[in-house]
């Protein structure tokens, strides 16, 4: 489950829906995985949150994928945090010593630096205000230029067909584009997106 800012579709769901997607994983007992990798990017670093802390709240276990590539600008550091909820504190400590073997296996010694770099920002009241601060321009400019390219549509009679980019939240959309007219606009407009039809709207 992507916590906010689908990817690629853009598509979020409201809370009524999460409301919906928590009564299925509940009843069918299922272990739910947030993929949070655009907080910041939606609504609103807290608000982004909305789904993550009702299902941490609201079920037995819950695994959450926690992103700094985004909203700290650190892609090539590979930061971040696995984070596991449980209401069964032993079942935690199982839960590490597996996760620990997993990673040992896997790389051993992590990089670091970037993990550095998050720590230290947010552990400091001023620089994690400069830090929100950012993310939150970050947003509403992705927010102005989806609402800015349906506008320039407008005097053309797209706006309505490309209305949905208006609504969406983060940094991809679908923009039902044919491959054939993916190409005609990379040929002879220079503007790149996968042929698919998925635009980084950023
Ligand atoms: C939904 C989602 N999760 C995770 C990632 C990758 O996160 P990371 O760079 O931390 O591996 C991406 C994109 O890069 C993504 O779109």
């Amino acid at each position: 489950l992507h916590a906010c800012c689908h990817n690629p579709t853009g598509f979020d769901l409201g809370h009524a829906d999460w409301q919906r997607v928590l009564d299925v994983v509940r009843s069918r007992k299922l272990l739910p995985l947030i993929d949070f990798a655009y907080q910041g990017f939606g609504d609103g670093l807290e608000q982004d949150a909305w789904a993550v802390r009702l299902f941490a709240a609201e079920l037995p276990e819950v695994l959450i994928t926690s992103s700094c590539s985004k909203n700290f600008g650190l892609y090539r550091d590979r930061t971040g945090a696995l984070i596991v909820c449980t209401q069964d504190a032993e079942k935690l400590l199982d839960v590490r010593s597996q996760l620990a073997h997993i990673a040992r296996n896997l790389w051993s010694t992590p990089p670091d630096h970037g993990a550095a770099v998050v720590a230290t920002i947010l552990g400091d009241p001023e620089l994690k205000s400069l830090w929100a601060d950012e993310v939150e321009a970050m947003r509403l400019r992705i927010a102005q230029l989806r609402a800015g390219l349906v506008e320039a549509l407008q005097p053309h009679g797209l706006a309505e067909r490309f209305a949905h980019i208006g609504v969406q939240r983060g940094m991809f959309s679908y923009t039902g584009l044919s491959p054939a007219q993916v190409q005609e606009l990379r040929d002879h407009h220079s503007v790149y997106m996968v042929s698919s039809g998925r635009a980084n709207v950023a």
